[in-house]
């Protein structure tokens, strides 16, 4: 097993009727709020109203950003900073999924440096220090309420990648799986097969002797095959929704890691092109490369993928267990070839240019540009 360190500031609050507290959470960090959200749900659910009351319950002045989207952009992110710094606010409160935490994240590193925040994900400018960042999160997927990551695009620079820093650790994240219950399936379905590729990218990451992180790894895939079509037939159901936001949140901790020395991300990286080419949900993105990439690597990882299929399904077949995989995300209801999503003319050459770009999958498992070129066939 490779050596570790386990890490993780993060206080979690998670269940029914959490929000109670964040009112006196945020007193903690100071009298200006930063109010970081999305588009329209916030408002449409009637949590808006919840979380003004509970930051007014402690006389704290707030001001707001909203508007933020899903595959988030660099650009809200340094006109929320600049917001901030003018209001020299004490503490962000980011509301919402993915998108709207991640921009948090650099949003509380960018405030204090004054500076464009690509700078941070061109390595040009490092992190001085983070305005603290609570989180409420509403949508069960990426596991960023309890990392120290963030993932922005930037089209001008024709690139969607992921930043990690320690101090991009949230200091709390409220997880009411009662917030969860509004997310439409679709998204639902998304944020189930993503937590399930994190486990996966842990599993196909560096350092094969982990026995007890793999077997988180099969127990978390477990649990969102058994409870993410039982969930999807029963949105409303609280006992689900726990179960998968506890399963997502665990997924991409750094619990799955501990006794390796890196994740495999491959299959991230080549889904984050298809997201910032057409803009596809990220959850999805996944569901179309992951099958492709396990076929791509049915030689190379047959170890691994046998090892996968006998503890998920009692199989040693690599084919089988990639099949069995495959049909999973098209139980779930997700796409598994890119047509089945895009709707526009799919450019094959377009991708295999921004792969090239974005140097894509070529950190554990390397892919040279002729695999890029059969895994675009495996996936369109
Ligand atoms: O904008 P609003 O109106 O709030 O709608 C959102 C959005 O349209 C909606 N939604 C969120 N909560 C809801 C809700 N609708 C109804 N009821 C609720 N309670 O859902 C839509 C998707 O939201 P988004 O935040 O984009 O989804 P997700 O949580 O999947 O986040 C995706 C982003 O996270 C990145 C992805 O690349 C993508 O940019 N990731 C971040 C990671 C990390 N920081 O560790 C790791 C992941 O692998 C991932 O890359
Ligand atoms: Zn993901």
């Amino acid at each position: 097993m490779e050596n570790f360190i386990a890490f993780n500031p993060t206080s979690l609050h998670f269940g029914k009727g959490v929000l109670n507290q964040l009112g006196i959470t945020i007193n903690k960090y100071g009298k200006k709020v930063l109010l970081v959200y999305g588009k329209s749900s916030v408002k449409s659910n009637g949590l808006y109203e919840v979380i003004k009351q509970q930051i007014e319950s402690v006389g704290a002045e707030v001001f707001e950003y909203s508007g933020i989207q899903s595959n988030p952009l660099v650009q809200d992110v340094d006109s929320a900073a600049a917001l901030g710094r003018e209001k020299a606010i004490d503490v962000i409160l980011a509301v919402g999924g993915g998108s709207v935490i991640d921009s948090a994240k650099i949003i509380s590193i960018a405030i204090p440096v004054d500076a464009p925040a690509w700078g941070f994900f061109e390595r040009r400018i490092m992190p001085r220090s983070a305005v603290p960042l609570i989180a409420v999160l509403t949508l069960a997927a990426t596991g960023t309420e309890m990392n120290q990551f963030a993932v922005l695009s930037n089209h001008e620079a024709e690139i969607k990648s992921g930043y990690g820093n320690p101090l991009l650790y949230p200091r709390h994240s409220f997880l009411d799986p009662q917030l969860t219950t509004t997310v439409p399936s679709n998204y639902t379905a998304y944020g189930i097969a993503d937590l399930v590729a994190h486990c996966l990218e842990a599993y196909f990451g560096k350092g094969e002797e982990a026995t007890l992180s793999d077997r988180f790894v099969f127990s978390m895939i477990k649990e969102a095959m058994e409870y993410g079509p039982a969930l999807l037939n029963d949105l409303s159901s609280y006992k689900l929704r726990a179960k998968i936001m506890y399963a997502a949140t665990m997924a991409l901790n750094g619990l799955t890691m501990y006794g390796r020395t890196a994740g495999e991300w491959g299959v991230h990286s080549i889904g984050h092109i298809l997201s910032l080419l057409y803009d596809v949900p990220h959850g999805a993105s996944l569901t179309i490369v992951y099958p492709a990439w396990l076929r791509l690597q049915k030689e190379n990882l047959a170890h691994r993928i046998k090892f996968l299929g006998l503890n998920l399904f009692g199989t040693e077949d690599v084919e089988e267990t990639t099949d069995r995989i495959e049909a999973f995300f098209r139980e779930l209801g997700c796409p598994v070839r890119l047509n089945e999503i895009v709707s526009e003319k799919i450019n094959p050459d377009d991708i295999f240019r921004v792969m090239v770009h974005n140097r894509a999958a070529t950190y554990v498992h390397k892919l040279t540009q002729d695999d890029y070129k059969k895994i675009i066939e495996l996936m369109v």
